[in-house]
């Protein structure tokens, strides 16, 4: 039953579509521009950082805040903040305010991390950012610093939260399937993060 509490709220929670509704309250239909994404990096690419920024942070907070909920009235372990993080991810990749349409799981990854183990959102930055300044891909960017940081969980936190993470890794893989083929074929979108921030 607790389980079943956890997916539920994670999951409604999650669906709150912030990258969809940031840009509409411009006037914005987010799902028409750019890459068509209800992401943080397709409101930043067509209208600017700080929105951009924006809508990443809130759609972080989707999974934050229910963890933050929970640990303060069930006292949760840490892979039960992962699994209510992780409903949160699919509430956010296939929205039931959205016909089942959403982002690519990355920003409520963050926010799991930033609610149980602020200081890998430091190392989750410490490999996205450089990735995404150089090659201007923050697909190449989000896969790569998931998947690392899986790999880092399993030896720093064990087996459970390590597994959690590699779910969390997996979803985001799969929502970036055409950024990964499009990656390949070099036709991946590029972003200027730099430039975005000056708009
Ligand atoms: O995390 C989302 C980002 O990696 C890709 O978004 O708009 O380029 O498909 P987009």
């Amino acid at each position: 039953m607790r389980y079943l509490i956890f997916a539920v709220i994670g999951y409604f929670m999650g669906s709150v579509p912030f990258s969809f509704l940031v840009p509409l309250f411009f006037g914005v239909n987010i799902t028409k521009v750019g890459s068509g994404n209800v992401g943080g990096t397709n409101v930043l690419r067509n209208m600017g950082g700080w929105l951009g920024a924006a809508a990443m942070v809130m759609d972080g907070v989707k999974a934050f805040l229910p963890i933050i909920i929970a640990r303060s009235i069930f006292g949760i372990s840490m892979t039960e903040g992962m699994m209510i993080g992780f409903f949160a991810a699919i509430g956010h990749s296939y929205s039931i305010f959205l016909k089942f349409r959403g982002g690519k799981a990355v920003a409520c990854t963050v926010g799991t991390l930033s609610a149980l183990i602020p200081w890998y959102v430091a190392v989750f930055f410490g490999i996205w950012l450089p990735i995404v300044l150089i090659t201007q891909f923050v697909s190449l960017g989000s896969v790569l610093a998931l998947l690392l940081l899986s790999i880092i969980l399993f030896f720093t936190q064990g087996t459970g939260v390590g597994l959690w993470m590699l779910a969390f890794f997996v979803l985001a893989l799969f929502r970036h399937r055409k950024n990964v083929r499009a990656l390949i074929e070099g036709k991946e979108r590029k972003t200027d993060l730099i430039a975005a921030f000056k708009k």
